[in-house]
């Protein structure tokens, strides 16, 4: 059977969507684009309103496709897949399996019984008590760059900031067993990752439910950072309330833990933030990026900031503004806030004009393509590692570009045409010259 996965929204979207065809192609299923394909799989997210319209559009589009041939049918997996549950059966009546968030292992399963059953419908939608643990096939690095891997050490997530659907799509908070993390982690680095990315919506308050056996996130890192062959290693996300002195220490301890921390501000104003329910404050959030960067100095940080919260005035973005020129964030992801139904800000009043929130967030991005671009400037001359993800886009018909991440996660396009594909080698760079997002380095060593 022909399969094609459409996938939006976090890193653990793109982590379900590289097992579920893993898992597939094990069964003897084969990927293929949109035009071959006999099953279609959306992979979805519902974190604001237009990643969930986006679902509607593609599911609007395929129905035109699909309507020429009654064999073919469509899977809606991930957070819209939970929100909306068999609502999507009535909308479009091609949609044959809605599969929740925790019931990812079962796809695979129901898949197979639905191709061979045209009259079944199936939604997967209950949560699950403990982490659930997928055992086939055997984890593979990949989904990033072919050195590169992400794994999963818990799911749900426990915080209900005001704004935000995500606890309500993936349930309550559940860590992983640290066994079974670490035997996935060694598994990857057997079988060539370099680097290993741990994934988690609130990973600082890993091992604080029952199922991480007393482990905490800063013994997790330390564990994990322990295993033979692994070069890097880094997480997302954390919550600036959670990150403890103990983790903050494993950046200083750590030599293969990264220079770099996603660490979401939201908001630089007081008032917002407690509106949100975010648990800190400005002087909170400073104090740790001080700690952070005297454990490690040079630590890159970025950030995830919401604009026209409720209630959000102009001395409210002000603030914001202000905190992420004295943080100096090296990029952010910077978001119009977005009502979801069902969170606590959906009801706050008064609501941010769409004028009003689209100006701010142009201001902001201004602000920080200029904050970048310092940070990126102040790089070049000197000398790094990058780990290849795989060929540039940028190639000037010279010699092949190459696309890499040096360790603090900053992307680097290098010139070099040595060898025929440097994908997952790391290569000493010396950096000559900074872009808007991105630097150019020039090869320094042979790779490793
Ligand atoms: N667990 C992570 C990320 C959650 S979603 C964390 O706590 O940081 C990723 C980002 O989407 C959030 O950090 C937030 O900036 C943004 N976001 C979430 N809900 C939103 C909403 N309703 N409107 C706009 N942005 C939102
Ligand atoms: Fe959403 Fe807050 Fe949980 Fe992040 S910590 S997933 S923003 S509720
Ligand atoms: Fe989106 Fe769900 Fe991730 S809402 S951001 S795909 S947890």
């Amino acid at each position: 059977m022909k399969f094609h996965i459409i996938t939006f929204g976090c890193q653990m979207n793109a982590n379900d969507s590289d097992w579920l065809a893993r898992a597939l192609e094990s069964r003897g299923w084969e990927q293929a684009d949109d035009e071959a394909a006999r099953v279609f799989i959306l992979n979805t997210c519902s974190v604001r309103e237009k990643p969930e319209q986006k679902v509607y559009s593609v599911l609007g589009r395929l129905e035109r496709h699909l309507r020429r041939d009654p064999g073919v049918f469509a899977a809606v997996g991930g957070c819209v897949a939970q929100q909306i549950g068999a609502g999507f059966f009535e909308r479009f009546p091609f949609v044959r399996l809605v599969v929740g968030t925790d019931a990812v292992a079962l796809a695979p399963d129901a898949l197979e019984r639905l191709a061979a059953e045209p009259e079944t419908r199936l939604a997967l939608l209950d949560f699950l008590p403990h982490f659930s643990e997928r055992a086939e096939p055997e984890p593979r690095p990949g989904v990033m760059g072919p050195a590169q891997a992400f794994v999963n050490i818990m799911q749900g997530c426990d915080n209900f900031c005001a704004y935000c659907i995500v606890p309500y799509v993936r349930g309550r908070q559940r860590s992983r067993r640290p066994g079974a993390v670490l035997e996935e982690c060694r598994t990857l680095v057997e079988r060539g990752a370099r680097e290993i990315t741990l994934l988690g919506q609130n990973v600082n308050s890993f091992g604080l439910d029952s199922g991480g056996e007393g482990v905490s996130f800063a013994e997790l890192l330390r564990r994990v950072a322990a295993i033979p062959g692994l070069e890097r290693l880094r997480f997302t996300t954390s919550h600036p309330k959670d990150l403890d002195p103990d983790v903050i220490r494993a950046f200083g301890e750590l030599e293969n833990l990264c220079p770099s921390l996603h660490l979401p501000l939201q908001s630089g104003s007081d008032a917002v933030l407690r509106r949100m329910g975010r648990r800190y404050d400005r002087a909170r959030y400073l104090d740790l990026v001080e700690q952070l960067r005297a454990a490690r100095p040079g630590l890159a940080l970025t950030t995830d900031l919401i604009v026209g919260f409720p209630g959000e005035t102009d001395e409210d973005f002000g603030r914001t503004l202000e905190m992420m020129g004295l943080v100096g964030f090296e990029s952010s992801f910077s978001f119009k806030y977005s009502d979801r139904p069902g969170v606590a800000a959906a009801r706050m009043e008064p609501k941010v004009s769409e004028e009003v929130a689209s100006a701010r967030l142009d201001h902001l991005q201004n602000l920080q393509n200029t904050l970048t671009k310092d940070c990126l400037e102040k790089c070049v001359g000197s000398e790094t590692v990058v780990l290849i993800e795989g060929p540039s886009r940028k190639q000037d018909g010279g010699e092949p570009f190459w696309r890499g991440r040096d360790p603090a996660g900053r992307t680097v396009n290098v010139a070099h045409g040595g060898e025929a594909d440097l994908s997952g080698k790391m290569i000493s760079v010396r950096l000559v010259e900074a872009k808007k997002h991105s630097l150019i380095g020039e090869k320094a060593g042979a790779p490793w």
